[in-house]
């Protein structure tokens, strides 16, 4: 199957060479189907009897109690289950629960979704506040704000609200939220599993692209924290010009921040690469996390979690 030969030899600089034919195996590989309970409106007991009752087989992450892999014999739709339409659950890629589990909200936060559409991290936010605190939620893309609010109402969460702006605009409210998510907009390298189109449209410009645009929305993030808050950046992507690259321009250009560790039980994760392209990092990026489909058997995917001063 096709991949990007710029994409791959890219990849050549960052993994061993007996990991390079792993790697593309697990691309080529049909991705685990995943939910998330939304106890907003469901309870994990009733939703898991109730999807087996139709046929499903659930197996529970390890890392995270809301999350199930999901399979049947039959062919069934886990999107056209009563459970879905009620919003007892929500169709989530393993990965994409992880930067919420990171972040981990608690009731009354007020937290900033910086790029929310269409939000599947939003409505994962809302569910462990439990419905209380505030989420910002940002999207600037009037087309995708739809998705959001379906998402959102479906889901069941009333303590949020809308914004549409650019992110890069919240660099005007200092101090203000207690923790930000980034889930940036990428060159969606994760993704190719399961989107063969996004292996063709992928260059190498749109990652250089991406990352001028991440540097100026993970300034904004790192500004609108509170000191003593919390901020993820998260990309689906595995380019370290959009990973690795990000966190070290950030950690040169404010000494207010610091790296936390992230970990999740039983998942196979990797460190942050220090060294890139003749490039060396902040020897700090080690602490990140680097979700590579062929180790962690999910799509890949990109973590770090900043703490302000
Ligand atoms: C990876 S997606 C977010 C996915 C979302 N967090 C979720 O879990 O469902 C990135 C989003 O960033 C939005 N975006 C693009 N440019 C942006 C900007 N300048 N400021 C904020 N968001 C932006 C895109 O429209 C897209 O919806």
């Amino acid at each position: 199957m096709f991949l990007p030969p710029t994409f791959l030899s890219k990849m050549e600089k960052l993994l061993p060479k007996d990991e390079i034919e792993d790697l593309k195996t697990a691309i080529d590989t049909h991705l685990r189907k995943s939910i998330r309970v939304n106890t907003l409106r469901g309870e994990i007991k009733e939703v898991k009897e109730s999807l087996i009752n139709q046929g499903f087989t659930l197996e529970n992450m390890p890392w995270y109690k809301y999350g199930f892999f999901i399979s049947n014999d039959k062919k069934l739709r886990i999107g056209n289950t009563f459970e879905h339409y009620l919003g007892k659950i929500y169709v989530q890629e393993a990965s994409s629960m992880l930067p919420v589990i990171a972040l981990d909200p608690k009731e009354d936060d007020f937290i900033l979704d910086l790029a929310a559409a269409p939000g599947s991290k939003t409505t994962q936010l809302a569910m462990h506040m439990n419905n209380t605190g505030l989420i910002v939620a940002n999207e600037p893309q009037i087309q995708r704000i739809s998705a959001l609010q379906e998402n959102i109402d479906r889901s069941g969460c009333i303590n949020y609200i809308i914004t549409r702006n650019d992110g890069r605009k919240f660099s005007q409210f200092k101090d203000m939220f207690d923790k930000v998510l980034l889930d940036a907009p990428c060159s969606g390298e994760g993704t190719f599993q399961k989107d063969i189109k996004a292996r063709y449209i992928w260059s190498q410009n749109k990652v250089i692209q991406d990352s001028r645009l991440q540097k100026q929305l993970i300034e904004s993030a790192i500004i609108a924290c509170k000191p003593g808050g919390t901020i993820i950046y998260s990309t689906c992507t595995l380019s370290p010009e959009e990973d690795e690259e990000i966190i070290d321009y950030a950690l040169n250009k404010y000494n207010n921040i610091k790296l936390g560790k992230i970990t999740f039980d039983g998942l196979q994760t990797s460190s942050g690469n220090i060294e890139y392209n003749g490039k060396e990092y902040n020897k700090e990026i080690k602490k990140v996390i680097k979700v590579w489909p062929h180790k962690a058997k999910i799509e890949g995917f990109f973590i770090a979690k900043i703490i302000k001063k």
